[in-house]
Order: structure tokens, then sequence, then C-alpha cells
């Protein structure tokens, strides 16, 4: 079935062009509905106000994640350069993360950055962190005000950055500095960005990096148990990693560890709130949680948009061709709501047959964060919803005008 044209963008569907303002309000407050449309339309489309071609179909995505042609380095070598004018003197402390960061790297340095970092991520040490993860849950829920809460600031948040933050060793009082640094550095990625949203993020990435330069030092005295002090020792045993590599890859793991999961954590409980009934249902196992959190993942992506860019003349798609140095975007949550690849796409059904999503990615990039993602989320929605049942919203959530980074403004809930 054709679902019904949005009022608030166009689409030719001779040239596949559409025309739509991702900052729209009735856009970025559910994206759905136009994905629903494009389904039916055009998946691949050419999107205006970004310039280039755009993917939504599941198996396009998945597919174009995963070709070794596209790639997120930028081919001319200046990271992120979707920057405003050519000159980026101003951007230089930034830059100089994202020159060695892993999420902007391709083989062979990102496989390098890569293997050292992963080996604290993968499932096996991430579970030895699920009685720390319930322990932290249960202190946030008791420190609630009695009657309304904002989970945003009171849970969401100080779960996943007080995590990342002991795991890297990185003393957890910095916790709102360090979501202050992060928040300015990911305003780069939002569309129609400013001159001052630039100089605020270089500002950021100087304080920031001067910050973990300090520390890093201090902790070459005295190392700890800790990743940072691991990712050192790497460094020291045969020049595996950089200062600057090290540094970029603790700003990356604090900022990428907590911006995503914040924002999941708060659709999560928006999207189990509006089934209705008792919540516990959805947590009466540990299969029947794991299976509720790929839903809510699927339901209600954090990040909606990743871009490549194409190191050869590829045919992007049928009739597409993108020409090298070009760029093409994913759009995860539009592929998640896919009707070709799930039965009844805009249903919550936790117990879905077909049940996958692509909110963590695919490829050489998949997140190497979802585990602890996946963990944080179920030990947090369970102890949430088990400890109160009744948590009901104590007003409609509203949605930031941010289309990458899909994330409620405020989640005013009262229990
Ligand atoms: C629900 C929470 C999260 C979501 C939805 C998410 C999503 C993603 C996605 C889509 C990518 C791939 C980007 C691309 O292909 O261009 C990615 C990469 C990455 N994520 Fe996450 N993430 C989450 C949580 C985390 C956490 C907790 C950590 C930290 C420990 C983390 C660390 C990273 C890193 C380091 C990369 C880069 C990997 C690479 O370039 O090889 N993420 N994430």
């Amino acid at each position: 079935m054709t679902e019904l044209k949005p009022p608030y963008l166009a689409f030719d569907p001779a040239t596949r062009r559409l025309r739509l303002d991702p900052h729209e309000p009735a856009f970025f407050q559910d994206p759905y509905e136009a994905y629903a449309y494009l389904h039916g339309a055009s998946s691949a489309i050419f999107w205006e106000e970004f310039g280039f071609w755009c993917f939504g179909g599941f198996d396009d995505v998945n597919r174009l994640l995963r070709d070794r042609r596209f790639g997120r380095q930028n081919p001319a070598g200046i990271p992120d350069s979707r920057g405003i004018g050519q000159d980026r003197t101003h951007l230089s402390a930034f830059d100089g993360i994202e020159a060695n960061s892993m999420l902007e790297l391709e083989p062979p340095v990102h496989t390098r950055l890569r293997t050292l970092v992963n080996r604290a991520f993968v499932s096996r040490q991430v579970e030895r962190l699920r009685p720390r993860v319930e322990a932290l849950a249960n202190e946030l829920i008791d420190r609630f005000e009695p009657g309304e809460v904002d989970l945003l600031p009171a849970f969401a948040a100080p779960l996943p950055i007080t995590i990342i933050a002991e795991m890297l060793g990185v003393r957890v009082d910095m916790g709102p500095q360090l979501l202050d640094w992060s928040h300015r550095m990911v305003a780069m990625y939002m569309h129609g960005r400013t001159r001052e949203t630039e100089d605020t993020a270089n500002r950021a990435a100087r304080d920031f990096s001067n910050f973990l330069r300090g520390y890093v030092a201090e902790r070459r005295k005295r190392p700890g148990e800790d990743l940072l002090s691991l990712l050192i020792a790497a460094q020291e045993d045969g020049q595996k990693l950089s200062e600057d590599e090290l540094v970029s890859s603790a700003i990356l793991l604090l900022n990428a560890g907590h911006e995503a999961t914040v924002h999941q954590t708060g659709n999560a409980v928006r999207s189990i709130l509006a089934q209705g009934g008792d919540p516990r249902r959805f947590f009466a196992s540990p299969e029947a949680t794991a299976a509720t959190v790929e839903e809510c993942l699927r339901f209600d992506a954090p990040l909606h948009m990743f871009t490549r860019y194409a190191y050869q003349e590829v045919e992007a798609g049928p009739g597409i061709i993108v020409g090298p140095g070009e760029t093409i975007g994913l759009l995860l949550g539009m592929a998640n709501r896919d009707p070709v690849a799930f039965t009844e796409p805009l249903a919550f059904r936790p117990d879905r047959a077909d049940q996958k999503n692509l909110s963590f990615g695919a490829g050489i990039h998949f997140c190497i964060g979802a585990p602890l993602a996946r963990l944080e989320l179920q030990v947090s929605l369970k102890t949430l919803f088990e400890r109160l049942p009744q948590l009901h919203l104590a007003e409609q959530p509203r949605f930031r005008d941010s289309y990458h980074f899909h994330g409620l403004e405020t989640l005013a809930v009262g229990f």
C-alpha cells in the first residue's frame, strides 16, 4: 500500500529527487511518516538539502555499509571536509582528533586501532560489568525526587557516562564536563552548523585533549587496571599507538560511549510506555529482555544517518552512479522500518520472527560498543520498569531538532 505523502516534503518520482528540510518540526518529531511514504515511492533518493544520494532500504544500507569501495576516511585526507568554507585553521584541534580516530579511518590504520581497543569491548569482558551497571541503575533510581523526574539527566545520561569513564579510568566526577565537551563536539555532525558551532567544537576538542594528555601523563606514572593504562602499555610496548592516537581513541570512546546510549534509553522508555499495560511483561526473562532491547533499537534508533565516501566510480543502486570522492547517505532509521524486510514494520513487537536492525551499523565500522550498549540497555530498562511499574509520562516528550541524533529534549515521567 502506498502511504500518503506528508505535506512538508516534495518528491519527484522521475528523478527521485527529494526536497525535505531536516529541521522541519513535523519531520524530526516523527521521521517514520516520511520514511513510510518513501518506502512506497523509492527507497533510493537524491536528498537535495544534503546534496547526495541516500539509501533507506534494509538490504541496500546493509550492503553499502559493507562495500569496501566506500569508506569513512576522506579521500582528500581532510577529516570532515564538509565544513564551512575551505579554510579550516579554526578547526585544527577538532581535525587533529578526527585525523587519529578509528571512526574516521580505513585499513590498515583502522584495523590496528580497532584491534587494540576491541579487546576491552568483546561480550565476555563486557558481561563482567553487569553487577556494576545494575548497582548504578539502582543508585540512580534511589536518588529520584519523589513524584516526577526528567529521566534523561537523572537516569539515561549518568549511567553510560559513568560506566565508560570508569572503564577508561577517568575520574567519574568529571562526568558533567565530559558531557559538555562531547555535546559541543558532536554538534559538528548536525545539518546546518554555523561558524559559532565550529569555534565551540574546536575549543571543546582542545580542552578535552589537553585534559586527557595530562591524565595520560599521570597514568603513565601510576598505571591502573583501566583501559587507558592498557592502551598506554600497548603504546610503550612496541609503538603500536602514538600519543595522538591514544588521546583520539579515549575521546572517541568517551563520546561514542554515551551519546547514542542516552538517546536510545530515552527513545526506548517512550516506545515501551506507548504500548500501555504493565511494562514488566517485556522483561519477564533474560530472553524477553534481550528481545525487547533489540526491538527498541529497531523501532526508534538514535542515529538515523551515516555517510560514506566513494573511492571509485560505483553503481550504488540501479542507475545511480556515484563518482570517486562523492558522498552517499545511509538511512539507518528508515532501513529499520523497511516493509520488504519486516512484517508490520510500524508495530512494536519484541517477539517478531524477523528481529534484526541496522542501528549499530554493519561492516568494518560496526559499533565496537554494541555489546556494552546492549548490556546497559537491558539492565537499565529492566531495573527501571521492575522498580517503577507505574511509570508514566508526565508530559508528551518532544524530539530535539537534530535529525542525525534522534533523541528527546526531556522525558518527564511520574511514578
Ligand atoms: C545504543 C547505543 C549505540 C548506538 C546506536 C551506536 C551506533 C553506532 C554506529 C551506527 C556506528 C557505526 C558508524 C558508521 O558505520 O559510520 C558506531 C560506531 C562506533 N561506536 Fe557506537 N553506538 C552505540 C553505543 C556505543 C558505545 C556504548 C560505545 C563505546 C564504548 C560506542 C563506540 C563506538 C565506536 C568506537 C565506533 C567506531 C567503530 C569503528 O569505526 O570501527 N558506541 N556506533
